[in-house]
């Protein structure tokens, strides 16, 4: 597919102030009981690397990676975990990384995949919100920017693969 011209949506300063915030309410949260931070691949790979170096919490860090994309700009609506968690998270306080929150499947499916595995607690912490297209109720506890239903690209989110080393948000022109 062709490259098409990204523009600049959300700065790579705002990003910054943005992780620093959560970083604050995050530990202020934790501090007593650092979490296992789960990242979900590949979108969320950016956000974890900047967040969890402003953290300051001795943290675990796990990844799970799902698709629920395909090559497209909407969601499958079909969870497929590509790739299993493989750390122990039972009694683990757990907070989910998430690049974007969007139908709210994939956030839906981790709370019934963790489920079995009795962590102490899971909590959510996306970059991104977008509560317009929300088919699943999902409870965000940590939350960067809501933004409207514009496709998105950059700091780890992609289409098609493409796009994800940018270091702003961006949308693609036409
Ligand atoms: C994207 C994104 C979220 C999910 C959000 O992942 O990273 O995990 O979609 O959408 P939802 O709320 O509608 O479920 P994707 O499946 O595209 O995989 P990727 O992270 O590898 O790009």
């Amino acid at each position: 597919m062709a490259w098409r011209t990204p523009k600049v949506f959300i700065t790579r300063n705002q990003i910054y102030d943005a992780v620093q915030r959560l970083a604050e309410e995050i530990r202020r949260d934790y501090w007593t009981a650092p979490p296992l931070l789960l990242s979900t691949l590949k979108g969320s790979f950016m956000f974890l690397a900047d967040l969890v170096r402003v953290l300051d919490l001795p943290v675990e860090i796990a990844f799970v990676r799902l698709s629920s994309y395909g090559g497209g700009t909407v969601s499958s609506g079909q969870i497929e975990v590509v790739q299993d968690l493989s750390e122990d998270i039972h009694d683990k306080a757990v907070l989910v990384i998430e690049d974007i929150i969007d139908s709210g499947r994939t956030v839906g499916f981790l709370h019934a995949y963790l489920a079995p595995r009795a962590p102490a607690s899971v909590r959510v912490c996306t970059l991104l919100d977008k509560p317009q297209r929300r088919q699943v109720p999902v409870t965000i506890d940590y939350c960067g920017f809501t933004i409207p239903d514009v496709f998105v690209v950059g700091y780890g989110l992609d289409w098609n693969e493409q796009y994800r080393h940018l270091p702003d948000i961006c949308v693609l022109e036409p």
